[in-house]
Formats: structure tokens, C-alpha cells, sequence
């Protein structure tokens, strides 16, 4: 599903942040990545997301080589990935419904073809009772859910979450967890960068830690 090989990044002239990354993110598969602040998770992340190429190796997403792709290649494999970002990124004069409708919105699809999809996803993470309300109004740790729920409402093959429980109490964040667990048994990859020891000792789960700008793999 992923491949990386010997890939590096650099950040305009600066040293090299990230070097010698190579390991695979299976299909179904679910793992965390972690390591101390400034370690280079949100970066993998964006390489991971096509938003950042490497400076040097070679990535394959799936079944692509990022090096070869055009930038029209890029929605059709975005779709497949979803991503919930560390600043959630909701738009403000939206609601939660529509925040979470937007991607589909986007493609042109019809509000009737998806509103229940989207109703049912948004009880699914807990907020049936929120679903008019804007990210304003919301608390950090609703807004968290609000932005996972739009990570998955195109059903994406493998989801990136980044520091999805930093922003909550332990209990809230044990229910996230077992939110990402249960869309992991339903057959979507799952990767958690987070630096929560906590939250990580709840499960047996493959640990990617970053350190020094390498990465060293716990299966
Ligand atoms: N846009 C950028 N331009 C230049 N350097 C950057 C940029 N983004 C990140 N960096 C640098 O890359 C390194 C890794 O940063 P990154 O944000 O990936 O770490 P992180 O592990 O996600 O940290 P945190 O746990 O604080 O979120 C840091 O040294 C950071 O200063
Ligand atoms: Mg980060």
C-alpha cells in the first residue's frame, strides 16, 4: 500500500530532517508513529498525504512512484487517503454536517445520494446531537472528532491521523482509539502519530519511531 525506500527530506537548504526511511504500511494494517516533538512526524505525514515529496529515495503510494506523478494524478489518490490534521482544519461558517459533506460536495455528488452517510458517520464519532452546530461553538475535543469524521466520509483505504488525541482528556481518548480500532477492523490501514505513551501502551499495535531523522520499527 506504501513503500519507502531510502527516502530523505530536507526543507529548502536546511539539514536533512528525515534520511534513510524504508519500511511498508501494509493494507488493513494499523500502526503508530511516534517520536519527540520536531522528530518528523507531521512531515512523514505529508509525504505520506503527497502534499511534500522527498529530496531524495523513492515512495510508492498505492501502487504509484510519487516521482511520476502529474498533478492531475493527485485527487484520484487523495481520495484514497484521508487525513485528520493536527489543527483540524474545519471551516468556520460551516456546519459539522457540512464540514463533513464537503469533500463529497466537492466531487459533485448529490445531497441526497449522501446525507444519511453522512448523519450516521457523524453519530458514529458522537456528535448526532452537533450536527448544526459550526466548529465555533464546538470544544477541542468535538472539533478532533468533527475532522475524523471528514477524514472518512469517502471511505478513504488508509487514514493518517495527526496527534488525533492531543487535544482531549484520557477518556475521550481511549473512545477515539477505539473508534480508529474499529475502522481498522472494518479493513482501513490506520496510521496514529502521536508522542502519548499512554494512549499507545492500550493496544499491541507496530510502532514506527522517529529519532535523529531515522525511523527503527517495533512489529
Ligand atoms: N515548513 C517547514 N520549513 C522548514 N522546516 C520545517 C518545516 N516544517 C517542519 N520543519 C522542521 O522539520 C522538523 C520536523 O518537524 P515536524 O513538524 O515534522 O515534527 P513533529 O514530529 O511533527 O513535531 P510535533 O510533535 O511537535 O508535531 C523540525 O525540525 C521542524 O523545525
Ligand atoms: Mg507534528
Amino acid at each position: 500500500m506504501v513503500r519507502f525506500e531510502n527516502v530523505g527530506l530536507r526543507y529548502d537548504m536546511g539539514p536533512e530532517v528525515l534520511r534513510d526511511l524504508s519500511f511498508q504500511i501494509w493494507p488493513q494494517s494499523f500502526q503508530f508513529l511516534t517520536g519527540p516533538s520536531g522528530a518528523g512526524k507531521t512531515s512523514l505525514l505529508r509525504m505520506l498525504f503527497l502534499a511534500l515529496k522527498p529530496t531524495r529515495g523513492l515512495i510508492t503510494i498505492l501502487g504509484k512512484d510519487v516521482s511520476t506523478l502529474k498533478r492531475a494524478d493527485l485527487p484520484l489518490i487523495r481520495r484514497r487517503i484521508g487525513v485528520v490534521f493536527q489543527d483540524f482544519r474545519l471551516l468556520d461558517h460551516l456546519t459539522t454536517y457540512e464540514n463533513v459533506a464537503l469533500p463529497l460536495r466537492v466531487r459533485g455528488k448529490e445531497e441526497a445520494e449522501y446525507r444519511r452517510d453522512v448523519v450516521d458517520l457523524i453519530k458514529w464519532v458522537g456528535l448526532g446531537e452537533r450536527l448544526n452546530a459550526p466548529p465555533l461553538v464546538l470544544s477541542g475535543g468535538e472539533k478532533q472528532r468533527a475532522a475524523i469524521a471528514r477524514a472518512l466520509i469517502d471511505r478513504p483505504d488508509i487514514l493518517l491521523a495527526d496527534e488525533p488525541t492531543g487535544n482531549v482528556d484520557p477518556p475521550l481518548a481511549r473512545r477515539i482509539l477505539r473508534l480508529f480500532l474499529e475502522l481498522n477492523r472494518s479493513g482501513t490501514a490506520v496510521v496514529i502519530a502521536t508522542h502519548d505513551v499512554g494512549l499507545m501502551d492500550q493496544v499491541e499495535a507496530r510502532r514506527l519511531v522517529l529519532a535523529d531523522g531515522r525511523v527503527t520499527i517495533y512489529d
